[in-house]
């Protein structure tokens, strides 16, 4: 199995942070000194995927800016001998072919995916929720291709997550557990109450997928009365025969998808990161010690009042 494509879903509305995605897209939002979208590239060039399409809607000219070579500023970069600034990313762009498709409404996932059916062949391909970001070496979707290559068949990222969270995610029910991490799968629920959820095994935004979930999202598409779930669409493609497993992949799992989990993210990263970690580590003990980065009214300075 060759798998060289990947959709990326970025045609979202971002409502959890707006008023602030009123004009920012929500992917990219800056995870220390790249936006989300960079590491999503990232992982797919270490998965040596060469086409990455990216869902989007006209409302987001920032997310295609990100990518289009910026001339004046590189040549500026280069003269002040600061061309490491951006080379990172001009290094990624060469790796990987974009191709942009609009999703004019927006009508959910598995209607996101079904926009890039023209350029899906008879294929595997990938699929990665922006709104995920796994910090490994080799990366999650390179993860899970190994396997998809090993057992034929379509293999969704998952973690084990505490039953009060379920209700949050895309679960999945387990028909045979094959190792420690990975599983075949027996049905799929999106967002489950704590009774329906079949596991604790959460879908982590990434898969690889059959083209056979096209014909699965028309069927749901000709009942649809709200969002079409990709989650359905697997179940629905699974009871087709196609054979579907779920692996845990390694790693750690931010959800960047709300202001909380950014937050943790930042500060998980920062951690993570030599030029930071010390620092951060100063900030949050003091923080934690003396309250001083509290605001305290007795204790503000009034600058306008005379002396
Ligand atoms: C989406 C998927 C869900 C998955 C989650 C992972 O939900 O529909 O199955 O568990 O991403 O982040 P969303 O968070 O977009 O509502």
């Amino acid at each position: 199995m060759s798998v060289s494509k990947v959709i990326v879903p970025c045609a979202g509305l971002g409502t959890r942070f707006l008023p602030w995605t009123k004009s920012i897209p929500k992917e990219m939002i800056p995870l220390l000194d790249k936006p989300a979208i960079h590491y999503i590239l990232e992982e797919a060039v270490k998965a040596s995927i060469k086409h990455m399409i990216i869902i989007t809607n006209t409302h987001k000219p920032a997310l295609t800016n990100y990518f289009d070579p910026d001339v004046a500023l590189e040549q500026a970069l280069r003269d002040r001998g600061k061309e490491n600034l951006i080379s990172s990313l001009e290094s990624l762009r060469t790796k990987i072919q974009l191709t942009y498709v609009n999703q004019s409404e927006p009508l959910g996932l598995g209607h996101a995916i079904g926009c890039a059916r023209h350029i899906i062949e008879k294929e595997y391909f990938g699929v990665m929720l922006p709104d995920d970001i796994v910090v490994h070496q080799r990366g999650a979707l390179d993860q899970l291709l190994r396997v998809a290559r090993q057992e034929g068949g379509s293999v969704i990222a998952v973690q084990e997550v505490p039953l009060d969270c379920v209700s949050s995610y895309g679960v999945v029910g387990i028909k045979k557990q094959l190792t420690n991490h990975l599983f075949q799968v027996s049905n799929l629920i999106e967002k489950p109450s704590q009774s329906q959820a079949p596991s604790c095994l959460a879908i982590v935004g990434r898969y690889v997928l059959s083209h056979k979930i096209f014909p699965a999202l028309d069927e749901l598409n000709a009942y649809a009365t709200d969002e079409i779930q990709l989650t359905d669409a697997i179940a629905q493609m699974m009871h087709k025969g196609e054979k579907v497993f779920a692996f845990k992949v390694e790693g750690v799992r931010y959800d960047t998808g709300n202001v909380l989990g950014w937050l943790k993210t930042v500060i998980g990263m920062a951690l993570q990161n030599p030029e930071y970690a010390d620092q951060i580590k100063g900030f949050l003990d003091d923080a934690q010690s003396t309250n001083s980065f509290l605001y305290n009214p007795e204790k503000t300075i009034d600058h306008l009042s005379k002396k």
